[in-house]
């Protein structure tokens, strides 16, 4: 099969300074991708590269990026701007800004679902409420008439979370989105999120720093450190029995924090 994505020796600077170098990884239809690393390591600067939003001062120096063999690279940022949303979706950590304040959160599902699949509203809100109902946002045709204002950081971010999965894109890339959110609700869209994976072939690939989410969710994993690519491959091999010696100390750490009861 033919790699979704392919990252290739790509190395990003800011101002001029690397701050991620030479990574290289791979992508195949559903598969999904932990990325793990500590605050400052690169994993954000990744997930923008491939959508094509470094901002000023940002920039793709070396390596090349394919999605679906095309290269987003070079890919004029009409084109690539195109792509964001129906193949491919994200979700940050502040959706708020992914949504418009002045129209209702109905009004915005109905019209990002509506652009790329010939849907009626009612149905449109039946799945948004459907989804909204199994990542803790009960009260959905509330939620649906409202405006962003209206609702918590927490309602606003599942709102996010919803928008980007109802759009069934072929690549989900989900940068620490639920870290604002409670233990239960974080499990039930990690869930959501697999079952995703399960009907519609969704690849993700998912920044986070809970090593046990990896371990239940990723087909792989990539470690980073510095900006550097310290650990490539399948979960447990990474997790597990890892040779290196930046990526045995993570997992330690993380064994001691479980262990001390504060993970
Ligand atoms: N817009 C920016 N301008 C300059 N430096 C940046 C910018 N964004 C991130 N960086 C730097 O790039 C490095 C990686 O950041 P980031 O990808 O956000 O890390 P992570 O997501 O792993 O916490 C950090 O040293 C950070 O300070
Ligand atoms: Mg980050």
């Amino acid at each position: 099969m033919e790699p979704l994505l392919q990252v290739e020796h790509v190395t990003i600077c800011y101002n001029g300074k690397p701050v991620v170098q030479d990574i290289s990884f791979e992508l195949q239809p559903g598969e999904i991708l932990g990325v793990v690393g500590e605050s400052g390591s690169g994993k954000s600067t990744i997930i923008k590269a491939i959508m094509g939003l470094l901002g000023g001062g940002g920039m793709v120096t070396r390596g090349d990026i394919y999605y679906k063999g095309q290269n987003v690279v070079d890919m004029p940022s009409k084109e690539l701007r195109r792509l964001l949303g129906p193949e491919i979706g994200m979700v940050f950590q502040d959706c708020k800004s992914a949504l418009c304040p002045i129209r209702t959160v109905g009004a915005q599902i109905y019209e990002a679902v509506s652009e790329h699949e010939n849907i009626t509203k009612e149905d449109a809100y039946g799945r948004a409420g459907a989804l909204m109902k199994k990542i803790g946002l009960d009260d959905h045709q509330r939620v649906l008439e409202s405006y962003p204002f209206e609702l918590s950081g927490g309602m606003n971010q599942r709102v996010g979370i919803c928008m980007a999965m109802l759009m069934k894109p072929e690549l989900l890339l989900v940068d620490e989105p639920t870290s604002a959110l409670d233990v239960t609700v974080q499990r039930r869209v990690m869930e959501e999120m697999k079952l995703m994976r399960g009907e519609y072939g969704t690849a993700i690939i998912l920044v986070t720093h809970n090593i046990g989410v990896v371990g239940a969710m990723a087909d792989k994993v990539l470690v980073l450190h510095n900006g550097s690519m310290m650990d490539y491959g399948p979960t447990d091999r990474v997790l597990n029995h890892s040779e290196n010696e930046y990526t045995k100390k993570l997992m330690g750490s993380v064994l001691r924090l479980r262990r001390a009861g504060n993970v």
